[in-house]
């Protein structure tokens, strides 16, 4: 069985499954240290790891544990990140939210944008229940893409990452499916 990785459309994105010629751009954006400043791991340092995020990506889907998508500027086609479910639990139909976006894509409502579809397309096809996302206590733009999207902030995960001997707190958000359903996403 694999989860097929879903091609999704909103006014500005494209949303679609990694290819192997996104390695370039991946790894420009995953060894980028502002872009990673709040991220649970160093930024990349060597090539091959966009070639094991791309391998991930597939392993996802076969063993139906998620999707990764790479958003995709449809104005110009310009690579501008990525969205991600993963740890998809059918027997508790909860899974959890990520996305990480270019700097110069930042301040657009692109994230929210990409996370909204990607939401819809969870919701409705994995049947999920509950979505949860973590962020670092510092990272002011992500607690507030997932405010705009309904997730309620659940509690504080003291020290919960060590990166290069910065500790750190993390946020954890919630988003339950009546709550979505409710809002239809749009509570901007
Ligand atoms: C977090 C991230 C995804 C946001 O992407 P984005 O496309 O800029 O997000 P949006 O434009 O949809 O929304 C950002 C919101 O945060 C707000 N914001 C940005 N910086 C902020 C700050 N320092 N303090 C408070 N709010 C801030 C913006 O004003 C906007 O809110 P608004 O629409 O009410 O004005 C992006 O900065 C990113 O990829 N960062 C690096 C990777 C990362 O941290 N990923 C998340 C890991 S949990």
């Amino acid at each position: 069985m694999t989860l097929p990785t879903p091609i999704l459309h909103t006014e500005r994105l494209l949303l679609r499954p990694f290819a192997d010629a996104d390695a370039d751009d991946l790894f420009a954006l995953q060894s980028n240290a502002e872009v990673l400043r709040y991220w649970d791991s160093p930024p990349w340092t060597e090539r091959a790891q966009a070639a094991r995020f791309l391998d991930g990506c597939q392993r996802m889907a076969d063993e139906e544990t998620g999707a990764r998508v790479a958003l995709a500027r449809k104005s110009d086609g310009e690579f501008l990140g990525w969205c991600t479910f993963n740890g998809w639990n059918p027997d508790f139909r909860s899974a959890s939210l990520g996305y990480c976006l270019a700097q110069s894509a930042w301040g657009s409502g692109y994230a929210t944008e990409a996370a909204r579809v990607l939401l819809d397309w969870a919701f409705d096809n994995l049947n999920l229940n509950r979505v949860q996302s973590e962020t670092d206590t510092r990272n002011m733009a992500s607690a507030r893409v997932l405010e705009k999207l309904g997730f309620v902030r659940e509690g504080t995960l003291r020290e919960d990452c060590i990166v290069n001997g910065d500790v750190s707190d993390s946020w954890i958000y919630g988003l339950l499916r009546r709550d979505w359903i409710q809002s239809a996403g749009r509570c901007t």
